[in-house]
């Protein structure tokens, strides 16, 4: 890599869509309102984005200005910036397989819906939980979507990861409003709204919950945006001198927001609608989904082209968090890329098996209290993906100097940061103790 000129990303907007691909996945569309479900719906939802705004901002933004003055793989590109702190630029290679293991197992159940609605056998609302404990279906799946994932990388196409996502993002948008305003439109859907929307008094109730509502808040911010695993770092290596960070990261946080809070208004709309429990779990979305299409007379068709364009959003997702663990591996080892990306999944696979089982045969199995399945989440959001970001903080607001954190921010004093004073106290103070404190707290409850 050294010496080689560099790609960039040819416009601005292709990176923000780019980036925006990477951000938006399943972590928007069957995360979200599932979690938002099971966390009380509206104060869920005011907590995710107040860590939007003092987290997810000033996190993103310290990741693309390391990238972007570094000009290197993420780990390099921190221990420019300090010699010995090229660990806090490492956590995605541990953390893309904790996440993938999971991932696989949700992207594996989105192509199964997918193949449902286009083979015209539209699911029932109650199959979910059989199909999703069956022992050797979700696996053939799961394993599906990881070769299309090693394939992807192993061919080269992520490079076409800009002309994907500059049409993918757009399309998912226009999609999911028109769905959205269609599953509002259901009857009883505003209960749906409501909860989603408004905290009711009966939420005093579970004001000895915030603590734990706050930690999967965090957890959400951190896996929704990408952050705390060099992702990021990595996508800002490829910026260009004169993009401006501080607008490109506002836009990115506003269009992965705005694309989990459509998913919000589909989803639990139409749960109450169809009188289904909002906090049912990692399911909720394949329940709802195929009461409501179900209902549809062009239920087939659309329910095709949503998990379609589901399962494509999570493609993207899943090749970023690939290439992190392979590009690593192919620029340290003499390993080729392609055997780089088969180890990789091939160890991917065998975690993402128990987490796949935990829903059936080994749902009795638990760590620290939590399925397989559920301790892989808790792992990368609640522990990886807030210690890698920590650390992030600490290398920009106390290790780099000022004035070039500064200049790289402003592209060399050109454009104006009017946010600067706020930035830099969120990543010296607030960013870091906020997060132990609620990691802290995650532990402890
Ligand atoms: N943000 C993606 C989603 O919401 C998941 C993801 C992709 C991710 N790349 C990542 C999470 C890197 C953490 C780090 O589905």
């Amino acid at each position: 890599m050294n010496g080689e000129k560099r790609d960039n990303w040819s416009s601005g907007f292709g990176f923000v869509m780019s980036a925006a691909g990477s951000a938006i996945g399943l972590g928007n569309i069957w995360k979200f309102p599932y979690v938002c479900g099971m966390n009380g719906g509206a104060v869920f939802l005011s907590l995710y984005i107040l860590f939007a705004v003092i987290l997810g901002y000033p996190i993103l933004l310290t990741e693309l200005a390391i990238g972007r003055s570094g000009q290197m793989n993420a780990v390099d590109s921190c221990r420019k910036i300090h010699p010995k702190w090229g660990f806090a630029g490492g956590f995605g290679i541990i953390g893309s397989v904790a996440v993938l293991s999971y991932y696989s197992v949700v992207g594996g159940w989105v192509m199964r819906y997918a193949f449902s609605f286009i083979s015209g056998n539209i699911p029932k609302a109650d199959e979910f939980t059989l199909f999703a404990s069956k022992t050797a279906e979700p696996i053939l799946w799961q394993m599906g979507f990881i070769i299309l994932t090693t394939a992807v990388i192993i061919s080269g196409v992520s490079g076409g990861i800009e002309k994907v996502s500059s049409f993918l993002i757009p399309s998912l948008l226009i999609f999911l409003t028109a769905m959205m305003i269609y599953s509002c439109s259901l009857p009883d859907a505003v209960k749906g709204v409501r909860f989603f929307l408004i905290p009711d008094s009966s939420d005093k109730i579970r004001i000895n919950a915030l603590p734990m509502t706050a930690v999967r808040a965090m957890g959400q911010v951190f896996f929704s945006l990408s952050l705390g695993m060099g992702t990021l770092i990595t996508y800002g290596s490829y910026l260009k001198k004169d993009f401006r960070l501080s607008r490109g990261t506002v836009s990115i946080i506003v269009i992965d927001t705005i694309i989990a809070v459509i998913s919000g208004l589909i989803i639990l709309p139409a749960v109450f609608s169809a009188g289904i429990a909002p906090d049912e779990g990692a399911g909720l979305i394949f329940s709802a989904l195929t009461e409501v299409f179900g209902r549809l007379s062009a239920g087939r068709f659309l329910g095709s082209l949503f998990f379609i364009l589901v399962f494509s959003a999570a493609l993207t997702s899943s090749i970023s968090l690939l290439e992190v663990i392979v590009s690593f591996l192919s620029e340290k080892t003499n390993l080729s890329r392609a055997y780089a990306a088969l180890l990789a999944s091939a160890v991917i696979f065998l975690f993402s098996v128990p987490a796949s089982l935990s829903h059936g045969i080994l749902s009795d199995v638990t760590i620290m209290g939590l399925t397989v399945f559920d301790f892989f989440i808790f792992l990368s959001d609640n522990i990886i993906m807030p210690l890698g970001a920590f650390f992030l903080c600490i290398l920009a607001g106390h290790l780099w100097k000022n004035d070039m954190l500064y200049n790289e921010l402003t592209s060399g004093n050109t454009v104006r940061f009017m946010a600067w004073k706020a930035y830099l106290c969120l990543i010296r103070y607030i960013c870091p103790a906020l997060i132990i404190i609620i990691t802290t707290a995650a532990f402890i409850m």
